[in-house]
């Protein structure tokens, strides 16, 4: 960080005044265990869960710990009243950064536009490769050596947000994709949870056009 850097924060988070985070998830839900199991390393809080998948792992997950958890599902909704429900759950609670944790539905502009520059997402690849689904799938049949997992900003594309941290991931001879998935989701545990604690330190900034978190490095899986 320098002088000229301006904090995506906006304010100074503290263990008495955590900064309000909001993880939105659509599966099993191992990326919000990672985040729940991370509470206390920095100033900032899970204050809300929501999935749009009923049954999903992640809803025990979020009951198990404790916190607040809204089941919204999407099906029989056109996408903008789906978003409109999760809007509405987001508000009540105050969230300050939204967190999207293996939830799979692109978000659109109106959504982006209630959390301009707040919401993160986690996608299994080193983007801008392989974006959408599969990631892993996708970097297998690329035949890539090395692939790995992003934690970017949401803007309103597929995946196509700035980049904030990235851990990579050496693709072995025997692996296939679970094996893959695997290993890069262990990575994913790592990542996510210190790009959230950087978050809330002011270490996510602007800097010279570009959006930079700064002092998070994960040692390659
Ligand atoms: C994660 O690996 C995440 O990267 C991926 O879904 C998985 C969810 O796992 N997200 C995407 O592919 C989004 N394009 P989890 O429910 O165990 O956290």
């Amino acid at each position: 960080m320098n002088d000229l850097d301006t904090s995506l924060v906006g304010r100074t988070c503290t263990p008495d005044r955590p900064l309000r985070v909001a993880v939105l998830a659509s599966g099993g839900g191992s990326n919000l265990q990672a985040l729940l199991d991370a509470r206390g390393q920095g100033p900032w809080d899970v204050v809300n869960v929501v999935v749009n998948v009923a049954g999903a792992g992640a809803i025990d997950r979020a009951r198990a710990a404790g916190v607040s958890v809204v089941v919204v599902p999407h099906v029989g909704l056109s996408r903008a009243e789906h978003e409109g429900r999760v809007l509405d759950v987001l508000g009540a609670h105050d969230v300050e950064l939204v967190v999207l944790a293996g939830y799979m539905r692109v978000v659109t502009e109106v959504f982006v536009s209630r959390f301009p520059q707040r919401i993160l997402n986690v996608h299994p690849a080193l983007l801008p490769s392989f974006p959408g689904l599969h990631g892993a799938r996708q970097a297998l049949s690329h035949g890539c050596r090395v692939t790995g997992c992003t934690v970017h900003l949401v803007d309103g594309g597929v995946d196509t947000g700035p980049i904030l941290a990235q851990a990579a991931v050496p693709i072995l001879d025997d692996d296939n994709e679970a094996t893959l998935q695997r290993r890069i989701q262990l990575q994913e545990h790592k990542l996510l949870p210190a790009v959230v604690t950087a978050w809330s330190e002011g270490r996510v900034v602007q800097r010279g056009g570009l959006t930079r978190c700064c002092g998070v490095v994960v040692a390659a899986g």
